[in-house]
């Protein structure tokens, strides 16, 4: 099916990860409506989109958690091919002070979205998920057979929770979906039009690790250097935001051209090699030039030691794999923090 006349909607398309996934879209010739609530973004990543890629996308401020206007929405745009549903809140820390906060926002729309696809005659449907589902797993590396345990956060537990729900509804419903669980998404586009916006601050690595580069933190808190890992420092997957974005174009074009083998697939997204809170700084400090000042401190709460994905599924059934290396999506990171504070 030609792309061209096909429409795609992006739930939370205004985001860090959904405003690389609808440039991509726009690459591959999908016509993109985005829907956001902008409660963690700005309008202004519309035009960052328009600036890579020329054309902006359908955009409706909508918040999905208002039922009537879901509905309204659907009953307005009823040619829609797919959806790659990412509207979520999904800051770890703040799902523990406030976990009903996450449990209305993340279900809520994620149902009553998946509300107005059932009555369509088809429905496509990417799901943002999260390797947080896995907890500390017991093998490295994860593979999706990996058993789902319970999630460190009520963050974690909506992407478990969301995954179960839709499992549930596409038994019974001409919904195919495909879940995709991504490892530690880091980067930005190398235009450095859009990226990682800074609200608050980071709770994230890398984020955080680009401000103290610039000099608008005094120096990073190394999370505990007394895991048993190579270092002492904990191992995540970090895997640069745009391969993840081409992942979800890949697996949206799976489902249009009905190449999925059952109505519901599970993808880890990662780049298969493990990295330490050391190697990161380290590679940081490369990419650079600078001298990032650190200071190791107790470990945080709710954090697990190692984590980092086995591609294989992703590479062979999906057919995409990651291309960029960490120091690649370090520089972009960079590029992108003096690019906002320039
Ligand atoms: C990475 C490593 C920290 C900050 C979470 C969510 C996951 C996804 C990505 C949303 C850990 C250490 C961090 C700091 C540090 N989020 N660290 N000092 O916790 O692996 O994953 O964010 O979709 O779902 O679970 O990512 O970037 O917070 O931490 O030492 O100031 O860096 O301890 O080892 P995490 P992170």
């Amino acid at each position: 099916r030609r792309s061209s006349d096909l429409k795609v909607l992006v739930t939370g398309g205004l985001g860090f990860i959904g405003s690389h996934t609808v440039v991509e879209l726009q690459n591959e010739g999908y016509e993109v409506i985005v829907v956001d609530n902008l409660s963690n973004t700005s309008l202004d990543v519309l035009d960052g989109i328009q600036n890579i890629t020329g054309k902006v996308p359908a955009f409706e401020k909508l918040d999905l958690r208002e039922k009537e206007k879901v509905q309204d929405f659907f009953k307005r745009h009823h040619d829609i091919s797919g959806v790659i549903h990412f509207a979520a809140s999904k800051a770890v820390g703040e799902s523990v002070e406030k976990p009903l906060l996450y449990y209305e926002n993340n279900i809520s729309a994620l149902v009553y979205v998946l509300q107005e696809l059932q009555q369509k005659p088809e429905a496509n449907f990417i799901f943002s998920s999260s390797c947080t589902v896995y907890g500390q797993a017991e093998k490295m590396p994860i593979t999706e057979n990996a058993p789902v345990q319970q999630p460190m956060s009520p963050y974690g537990n909506t992407k478990k929770i969301g995954e179960e729900i839709i499992i549930d509804v596409a038994k019974v419903t001409n919904i195919n979906a495909i879940l995709l669980r991504y490892f530690n998404p880091i980067g930005s586009h190398r235009s450095a039009e859009i990226g990682e916006l800074p609200i608050g601050v980071p709770q994230n690595l890398v984020p955080f690790i680009t401000q103290t580069g610039f000099g608008l933190r005094k120096e990073l808190s190394v999370y505990g250097d007394d895991y048993p890992t190579p270092d002492g420092t904990a191992v995540r997957d970090y895997i640069h935001v745009v391969d993840l974005a081409k992942a979800h174009v890949i697996a949206l074009q799976r489902l249009l051209n009905k190449k999925n083998t059952t109505k519901v697939e599970t993808f880890n997204l990662g780049t298969g090699t493990g990295s330490s809170v050391l190697e990161v700084i380290h590679t940081f400090e490369k990419v650079s030039g600078k001298k990032l000042p650190y200071k190791i401190v107790g470990r945080r709460e709710g954090d697990i030691t190692s984590a980092y994905a086995n591609t294989d599924k992703a590479n062979n059934v999906l057919g995409w794999k990651a291309k960029s290396t960490l120091e690649e999506a370090m520089a972009s990171a960079w590029k992108w923090e003096q690019k906002i504070r320039g």
